[in-house]
C-alpha cells in the first residue's frame, strides 16, 4: 500500500469542520514537488500554488505575466507531492475575468491537467457568475479580496486595503456574495484585524488571512517569505521561520571554496 492510502486527506468539509471545532488552520503557498513534500510531511493543512510563483519562482515584478500553462506546471508538481494536504492552485490573471464560460474552462483545466483539488480566484461582485458556474461543475472555489494583487495597476500601491468605513462595507458585502455563490473559504489579505474578525464570525466558511489579523480561522504566508528566501520583502505581517537566504549562501560559498581549494572530493567521494 503506498503513503497515499494510509494518510487521510484533507478535504474543504476537513477545514469547515475545523472552523467548527475552533481549530486554526494552516496555509502556505508551494510551486515545486521538493519543497511541497516537506511542506506536506510537516503537515501543512493547505497548500496554494499561488500566481505568487510570477514574484517567486520567475522573478516577475507582479502576479500578472504567469500564464495558465505555467500555473498548470507548477500544480502537477506540488499535487505529485502531497498525500495529505489539500492543494488548491489559482486562476491566473487573464484566464477568467472574460466570462464564466472563460473562468469555468480555466478551472476545469486545472483540475484535469494537474489533479488539485480546486482553485482561488480573486474579486468580489464581478466574478460570481464565475464562481457560480466553476461549482456548478463540481470544483470546489476559494474566493480572495482585501489586496488582491491582480488589480495592482488599479491599486497603485500594496498598502493596507478597507481601512475606510467605505470599503469595508464593500469588502463584507463581497465576503457575503461569495459565500452565498458557495465558495467553501476565503482568503482576506492585507485588512485591519478588526475588519478581519468581523468577517470571520459574520460567515460560516473558514477564512484565510494573510496580514488579515489573529481572529480569522486560519493563516496564509508565501512559502518563501515564511522560510527567508525573500531577503527584500518585510511587511509587518510577516513572521520569518529561517533565514533560508543566509543559509543557502553560505552554504553555496563553502561548496565554492571547497571546490576551489581541491579539498572537494576527497578520497571517500569518488569512485
Ligand atoms: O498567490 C499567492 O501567493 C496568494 C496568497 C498570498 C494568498 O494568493
Amino acid at each position: 500500500m503506498s503513503i497515499h492510502n494510509e494518510v487521510k486527506r484533507v478535504t474543504s468539509h476537513t477545514l469547515q469542520s475545523m472552523k467548527a471545532k475552533g481549530e486554526k488552520i494552516s496555509m502556505l503557498t508551494a510551486y515545486d514537488f521538493s519543497m511541497a513534500q516537506v511542506l506536506d510531511d510537516a503537515g501543512i493543512d493547505v497548500l496554494l500554488v499561488g500566481d505568487s510563483a510570477s514574484n517567486v519562482m520567475a522573478g516577475h515584478e507582479t502576479t500578472l505575466p504567469i500564464t495558465l500553462d505555467q500555473m498548470i506546471y507548477h500544480a502537477q508538481s506540488v499535487v505529485r507531492a502531497c498525500a495529505r494536504c489539500l492543494v488548491l492552485v489559482d486562476l491566473p490573471f487573464g484566464s477568467y475575468q472574460g466570462n464564466s464560460k472563460e473562468a469555468l474552462n480555466s478551472a476545469i483545466r486545472i483540475m484535469k491537467e494537474s489533479g488539485a483539488h480546486g482553485i482561488k480566484l480573486e474579486g468580489g461582485e464581478e466574478v460570481v457568475d464565475s464562481v457560480k458556474r466553476i461549482i456548478s461543475a463540481g470544483v470546489p472555489v476559494m474566493g480572495h479580496l482585501g489586496l488582491t494583487p491582480q488589480s495592482i495597476y488599479q491599486f497603485g500601491t500594496y498598502a493596507v486595503r478597507a481601512k475606510e468605513e467605505e470599503e469595508a462595507e464593500i469588502l463584507l458585502h463581497n465576503a457575503r456574495l461569495l459565500q452565498d455563490a458557495g465558495c467553501f473559504a476565503l482568503v482576506l489579505e492585507k485588512i485591519p484585524a478588526a475588519l478581519g474578525k468581523m468577517v470571520a464570525e459574520e460567515l460560516k466558511i473558514p477564512v484565510i488571512g494573510i496580514g488579515a489579523g489573529m481572529h480569522v480561522d486560519g493563516q496564509v504566508l508565501v512559502m518563501h517569505d515564511m522560510l527567508g528566501i525573500t531577503k527584500n520583502f518585510s511587511p509587518r505581517f510577516l513572521r520569518r521561520y529561517a533565514n533560508l537566504y543566509d543559509d543557502i549562501k553560505a552554504a553555496t560559498e563553502a561548496y565554492i571554496k571547497d571546490v576551489k581549494s581541491k579539498d572537494f572530493p576527497n578520497e571517500k567521494e569518488q569512485y
